[in-house]
């Protein structure tokens, strides 16, 4: 088999393609011949060495992947061999082949193609833990959605679509058409524009009663500011802290130093909630994953999901694709084929 391998800290040239023995699945597992693998944020963020979640060094990355059964390991249903499917796995991904228990692996829509079903699992499941569960939108509330052009971006705007919410997102401006066209109803440019002045305008100056915010820090301050009375925000990443070396190193500090503390009786008063995210910490509810994966299912059936494929890459180009991400160029999902 072939896989991706980070051997250190470091931007896109540190990662190697290796080849290893092949894998073979242990009791209640399953080996899946890899097709397609999503690339997430984290992968980049584990690759500079500012993931705390990740494995020691050299690990492969890759939370998601869609492939084809190829071996069943002792207590596995048979019938499962052969069958085309999507999984969550607990890095490892990105490689020829992953072995993962029974209970993350979910099958195929015969609809969508390899690389649409690696688009699935991370960012689906993330919004609709944002919007649905913990987010509880309602088709009369606002919701901005930052960095809504990305993976997770888009699979939030599907399902707040699909609930009938009135949407705004911020995005890079060259993503603006886009998003438009996909049915967002308002882009702001927050790379060149205040985006808080922006969404106070178009709420009459009320804000949003759900906020998606994956950037950290100080933009989890201002969001929390951005929300209407009541309002919740929703936090699950710290992209502001990306970045290579010292740099990297220097945003994770300044990331942390100018997260805020949110205290209860502030919530109170203010009727605000906070909720986090961290679906890599989640591996303990294997029966709730299936209950919302089934339920994003019948959206692929109903139409309202649509897994959005930004650009695949061959594993052997995994570093092109780490940087396509780190470019701000993709929309929407970008998965690794083998
Ligand atoms: N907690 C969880 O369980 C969980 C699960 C999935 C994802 N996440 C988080 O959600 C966020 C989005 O993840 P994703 O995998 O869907 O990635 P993504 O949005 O596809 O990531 C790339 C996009 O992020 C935006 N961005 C913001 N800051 C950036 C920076 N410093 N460098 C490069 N791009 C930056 C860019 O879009 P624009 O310039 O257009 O804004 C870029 O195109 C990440 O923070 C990730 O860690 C968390």
């Amino acid at each position: 088999m072939k896989r991706v391998t980070i051997p250190k800290a470091g931007d896109s040239g540190v990662l190697i393609l290796e080849e290893c023995p092949d894998l073979h699945p242990g009791p209640g597992e399953v080996r899946i011949a890899v097709k397609a693998a999503g690339i997430n944020f984290a992968d980049i963020m584990a690759r500079q060495g500012l993931y705390q979640d990740a494995p020691a060094f050299p690990f492969t990355a890759g939370y998601e992947v869609s492939g084809v059964i190829d071996e069943i390991g002792e207590g596995v249903e048979p019938w499962l061999k052969g069958k085309s499917v999507f999984a969550l796995s607990r890095f490892g991904g990105h490689a020829s082949q992953v072995v993962v228990p029974q209970s993350q692996v979910f099958e195929k829509p015969d609809s969508l193609s390899f690389e649409q079903a690696a688009a699935i699992p991370v960012n689906y499941l993330t919004a609709w833990q944002a919007i649905i569960v913990c987010g509880a939108l309602q088709p009369e509330d606002t919701v901005l959605i930052h960095n809504v052009g990305g993976g997770v971006g888009l699979a939030a705007l599907d399902i707040a679509q699909h609930i009938g919410a009135k949407t705004i997102g911020t995005a890079s401006p060259g993503k603006h058409d886009y998003l438009k066209a996909r049915g967002l109803n308002h882009a702001i440019d927050y790379r060149n524009n205040d985006w808080f002045s922006e969404l106070m305008q178009l709420t009459g100056g009320k804000g949003a009663e759900l906020i998606l915010d994956p950037l950290g820090g100080e933009s989890w301050r201002k969001s929390y500011k951005a929300l209407r009375s009541p309002g919740r925000l929703a936090m699950f990443g710290i992209s502001v802290a990306s970045g290579h070396g010292l740099a990297g190193k220097l945003a994770l500090a300044k990331t942390a130093l100018l997260m805020p503390f949110f205290h209860p009786i502030s919530l109170m008063n203010q009727n605000k909630s906070v909720f986090g995210i961290n679906m890599g910490r989640l591996w303990h509810e294997p029966q709730k994953i299936r209950v919302w994966v089934d339920k994003l299912m019948v959206g692929l059936e109903e139409g309202w999901v649509n897994p959005t494929v930004a650009k695949a890459f061959r594993l052997e180009d995994a570093a092109e694709a780490h940087d396509y991400i780190e470019s701000r160029a993709n929309i929407g999902k970008v998965v690794l084929t083998v």
